[in-house]
């Protein structure tokens, strides 16, 4: 897939060369142009009278006709060096790749140096270049008798450098790997219910479990019967299709200890139960799933890469029905941990599977908690759909998130959670506690109900019901499931430090 080259690309019969353009007077002047002096000068000249832009984002397509051995060039516009952010270089190169996608070229070339500044090493470089290459081109393949996908594919990337090649080589796949498993949830959450049972999550989590060689555990009903995970099996009740809760473990370490919990929900299909969703409100319910697939995106990175981290998965998942078994609103349900829940509103199911979920993962030997759903419908009212809502009993571990997800990019934004909140959930007056005590902050609500299964352990919520969809194509992916949480988990995986 990507072919390290030393060398300058125009002076080869190249298909397309990629080659970013910085603010900066002296372009033309850098190692390589002087080999392809006729074309050089016509570029200066195209400079000159604006027809070539050097404007950060900006695409300019040039049919080299003859005077260079290579067709044509994507000049890829980066601005000033000082302002060029990794996110924008990240989108830029996606942007680039979609482009060349359109003119339907199926090997490309990159004259990776030109992207090089003080900001980016060429290894930043080359670890964006991979991440935003898989993530750009993605396209759910779709179910139409003429598939959705491209004719053509860029199957080809040759990496052009004037550097050594190994560590390069290293952060394109890296970059790569990220971006595929990004790609592998979008395809999780874009699959709609008939296609992706509970069973079927499980089927696709022990593949990933056979290619990585994690430790799988399924539980059926009725071990979650006799374990008494009675919140899990009360979403389900009301189903057809058998629940599952999902644990894959992965042990990097020489101990198992320092383990790191990823827990995402994983609800095939949201109808609210009999506090039913309306016909509008329940469109789009087949990407409940979200937390689960960040989840499993995560473990596939963490598969490909091995970290030095312990980290147990668990997923429960069940799809949220009705029929004349359902669990309905007033009743009690008892929940794994023992604690008892008073249910007022079956459509904040979430909070009942990810309960079980949790308790189970302490009992795994989980020491941190990370969990990851599409909660609410609240975080969006408050965070719109670019953020992702955080809720945390642990500053420590919190700080450590914050850094990995400003790393990979993906925002998240802090929501308080405090006494009060957790007298809420608290204020049943039959059971310990209420499932949807108030529409009032109602993120906060769902993060405070799970903070009561955490208790002590160090735990970040993340809410991700307004960034797991996106109505908007990007430079970085098409509409629907964006995968969001994949990377940041996996980064925050990789480099998580022990709390004191
Ligand atoms: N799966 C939904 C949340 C959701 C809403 C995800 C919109 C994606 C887009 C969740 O189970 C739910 O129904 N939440 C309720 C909670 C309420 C009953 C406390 C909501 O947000 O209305
Ligand atoms: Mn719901
Ligand atoms: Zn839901």
């Amino acid at each position: 897939m990507f072919e390290i080259k030393k060398g300058w690309p125009l002076s080869e019969a190249e298909e397309l060369v990629l080659i970013g353009l910085f603010d900066q007077p002296e372009v033309f002047e850098q190692e390589g142009w002087e080999k392809t002096r006729n074309l050089t000068d016509q570029l200066k000249e195209l400079l000159h009278t604006g027809d070539l832009s050097k404007k950060m984002g900006q695409i300019t397509t040039v049919f080299t006709l003859g005077l260079a051995p290579a067709k044509r060039i994507l000049f890829v516009g980066l601005g000033k060096k000082k302002e060029l952010t990794t996110e924008t270089l990240k989108e830029t190169f996606g942007k680039a790749f979609q482009t060349a996608q359109k003119m339907r070229i199926g090997s490309i070339s990159v004259a990776i140096d030109s992207f090089v500044s003080e900001k980016h090493s060429v290894t930043e470089v080359g670890q964006l270049l991979g991440e935003a290459f898989a993530l750009s081109l993605y396209q759910f393949p779709g179910y139409k008798k003429k598939s959705n996908l491209p004719e053509v594919n860029i199957e080809n990337v040759r990496i052009y450098t004037g550097t050594e090649g190994e560590e390069l080589e290293d952060s394109l796949r890296y970059g790569y790997i990220y971006g595929k498993a990004t790609n592998s949830a979008r395809t999780l959450v874009n699959t709609p219910h008939n296609l992706l049972t509970a069973t079927d999550l499980a089927e696709y989590a022990k593949e990933l479990a056979d290619k990585y060689g994690f430790e799988t555990e399924i539980l059926e009903k009725e071990d979650m019967e006799k374990l008494g995970m009675g919140a899990l099996l009360a979403v389900n009740q009301g189903s057809d299709e058998p629940p599952k809760l999902i644990v894959l473990k992965y042990q990097g370490k020489k101990e198992w200890k320092d383990v790191i919990g990823l827990v995402g929900k994983g609800i095939t299909y949201d109808t609210g139960g009999y506090s039913i969703k309306t016909k509008t409100g329940m469109v789009g319910m087949k990407t409940d799933v979200g937390g689960a697939a960040s989840v499993l995106g995560a473990m596939e990175i963490i598969g490909e890469l091995k970290p030095e981290q312990n980290v147990i998965a668990v997923i429960p998942a069940t799809d949220n029905m009705i029929n004349g078994r359902a669990f309905k609103p007033d009743d009690v349900i008892t929940s794994l941990s023992g604690k008892t829940i008073e249910v007022t509103n079956t459509d904040a199911e979430g909070r009942l599977v990810l309960a079980d979920g949790i308790t189970y993962a302490k009992q795994l030997g989980a020491n941190v908690l990370i969990d990851v759903a599409t909660l609410t419908g609240g975080v969006i009212t408050a965070l719109g759909v670019d953020k992702t809502g955080a809720m945390t009993n642990s500053e420590e571990l919190f700080e450590q998130f914050l850094e990995a997800s400003l790393e990979t990019g993906e925002m998240i934004w802090r929501l308080p959670i405090t006494e009060k909140d957790r007298e809420k959930v608290r204020s049943s007056k039959i059971a310990d506690l209420d499932n949807s005590p108030s529409r009032e902050g109602h993120a906060i609500m769902g993060g405070a109900f799970i903070g009561e299964f955490v208790e002590d352990t160090p735990w970040v919520h993340l809410d991700i019901a307004g960034t797991s969809v996106t109505k908007s194509t990007s430079s970085l992916g098409p509409s629907g499931a964006t995968g969001v949480m994949v990377r940041t988990l996996a980064a925050f995986v990789e480099s998580f430090e022990p709390l004191k």
